[in-house]
């Protein structure tokens, strides 16, 4: 009778038991998992860290969206106290886009031509120039997620035909330039690009500056991926207009960071230089 009886007590006990059992089982496996997790991290390069941990998965984008975020920064940039210079209308038309896409090639050597205010004015429109509304926002020439722009374009003035050497900043809104320093910057912005000599005898030598927050404040750390593609889409509309225009490019994205973010003032964390872009006469 009694073995009958503790038969019975164990075989009510056994589920319970097997339910622990897995559950100790799953616990130790998912530890595991999150060790190697890890371990694999720890492991990772710096570039590869940064492509893992911004990667999007359906957690990561409901984790995201509780996540705490910046504040949204302004959208514009200005410098009130600067001298305005009203550009010409960017009014050109050149070749198609078959053709520019054909000829395009990267050139660093140009003629001691100046380039002019009107190719200046084309090129400016190219990278950044307002083409459209949206709900009151003002759309551009090159795509930028979530609408948000990120990029604030400065121009080192090297060599074009009546406007003084200096460095200016586009403002989109009125397509003027503001005069942000006035001098000659030839040797600095060679030497803040590594000796590329190209980016001192250029007409003129677009910086990409990003503002990160632009797009971080909605979209947390996957916008910093955002921020380097848009900067490709902004340095392709600058290669084809200046090959529409006649004229040689080429990106550079070797530089010290350090000193062509101290050439514009910005502190390299908040917001960074990206890209640089010489455009000069063949
Ligand atoms: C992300 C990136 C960075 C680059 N950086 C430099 C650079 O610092 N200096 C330079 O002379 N060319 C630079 N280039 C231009 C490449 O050398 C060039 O695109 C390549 O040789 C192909 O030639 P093509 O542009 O004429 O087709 C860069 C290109 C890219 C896409």
């Amino acid at each position: 009778m009694q073995n009958i009886d503790i038969t019975r007590r164990l075989s009510k006990l056994m589920p319970t038991g097997a339910l622990l059992i897995a559950f100790i089982f799953a616990a130790v496996l998912l530890a595991q998992e999150k060790e190697k997790e890890k371990k694999q991290e720890e492991n990772m390069s710096i570039g590869d860290r940064f492509h893992h941990e911004t990667c999007m998965t359906w957690k990561g984008a409901i984790g995201d969206m509780l996540s705490k975020k910046p504040p949204e920064p302004p959208q514009y940039k200005s410098y009130p106290k600067a001298e305005k210079i009203q550009l010409p209308k960017p009014e050109y038309s050149g070749m198609t886009v078959e053709e520019a896409l054909k000829k395009r090639r990267s050139i660093r050597n140009y003629s001691t031509k100046p380039i002019s205010k009107e190719q200046l004015s084309q090129l400016l429109f190219a990278a950044q120039g307002v083409t459209g509304k949206m709900y009151g926002k003002a759309l551009r020439t090159a795509p930028s997620a979530g609408a948000l722009y990120p990029f604030e374009i400065y121009v080192v003035v090297n060599n074009v035909q009546d406007l003084p050497r200096g460095i200016y900043h586009y403002s989109v809104l009125d397509h003027t330039i503001e005069l942000v320093k006035a001098g000659d910057f030839r040797d600095q912005i060679t030497d803040a690009g590594m000796k590329q000599e190209t980016l001192g005898k250029s007409g003129a030598t677009f910086i990409l500056s990003a503002i990160f927050d632009r797009v971080r404040y909605k979209y947390g750390e996957r916008g910093m991926r955002y921020v380097y593609m848009e900067a490709g889409h902004i340095s392709q509309n600058i290669y084809l207009q200046a090959t529409s225009l006649g004229l040689g490019s080429v990106c550079a994205g070797a530089f010290l960071d350090e000193k062509v973010n101290q050439l514009i003032d910005v502190d390299g964390k908040k917001e960074a230089v990206i890209y640089l872009h010489p455009v000069g006469c063949l």
